[in-house]
């Protein structure tokens, strides 16, 4: 049986599981080094924290995201936020950067994503930003699926997880000029067990599982992973590999 289910977001339920992955974006802020009076789109923005850290330098912030129930809450901060998908951007030469956290790696058409943020952003502008990269949580992918596949189910895995030199390339084809892409491995500590991570930011995989079987499936994948992603003490870590990449427009970094 074969499926691409579709993940639905609940901001009370990622700020309990989630939070974390906003909390790490600091150093993606800082490596954008945004400037008062900048005009910034932050795409797949989420609930907003983070838009909220970049108007706080005094930036003009356009905040877009796919999910309603999330601009909901990214609105409810005061922002511009705007239901949107990233694959079809369709602003023309209007940022000076363009920034994205943790988003990415649910756009599965990269290349059209790529293809938006040239064209939104004026000669000259920046695209920087960090999502998963390859190996991002590969026990929890590989554990998922072994489950899965044990009952003669499968589910197409929900996200792009591209390699430094690949995405780079995609970026140079598309007329941007490449600072920076690197792969940082970054175990992630979770508030609970890798259950509750699962629930939240894996759904594709689990619609294929009929209601009453998920518990059971669940507790078998949190036991599989238990030996590789939980500690003595009983603190469980996400196995995230990120990529994190700064561009520009037209130029290189070093010519500014
Ligand atoms: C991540 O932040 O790496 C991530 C989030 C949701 C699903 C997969 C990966």
């Amino acid at each position: 049986m074969s499926t691409s289910g579709k993940q639905s977001w609940n901001p009370d339920q990622y700020a309990a599981n989630a939070r974390i992955v906003s909390d790490l974006g600091a150093p993606v802020v800082e490596l954008l080094a945004p400037k008062p009076g900048e005009r910034i789109l932050d795409l797949g923005c989420g609930d907003g924290a983070l838009t909220v850290k970049l108007a706080g330098y005094g930036c003009e912030v356009v905040a877009v995201d796919s999910s309603p129930e999330m601009i909901d809450a990214a609105k409810a901060l005061g922002l511009d936020a705007r239901i949107m998908d990233g694959q079809e951007l369709p602003f023309e030469r209007e940022f000076d950067a363009v920034f994205t956290n943790a988003a990415l790696h649910w756009m599965k058409n990269p290349a059209a994503v790529v293809a938006g943020v040239e064209r939104a952003l004026k000669p000259g502008g920046r695209f920087v930003g960090e999502f998963g990269g390859r190996g991002n949580v590969a026990a929890i992918v590989a554990a998922v699926e072994s489950a899965l596949g044990s009952r003669g189910l499968y589910s197409e895995c929900p996200w792009y997880f591209p390699g430094a030199e690949e995405y780079s390339k995609l970026l140079e084809e598309n007329g941007f000029s490449v600072q920076s892409a690197t792969l940082i491995p970054r175990p992630t500590p979770l508030p609970g067990d890798v259950g509750g991570w699962i629930e939240t930011l894996a759904q594709p995989y689990l619609s294929v599982i009929p209601d009453s079987l998920r518990g059971e499936f669940l507790r078998e994948v949190v036991e599989s992973l238990r030996p590789v992603l939980c500690d003595r003490e009983g603190n469980w870590h996400a196995d995230y590999v990120r990529l994190r990449f700064s561009a520009g427009k037209g130029w290189r970094w070093s010519d500014r």
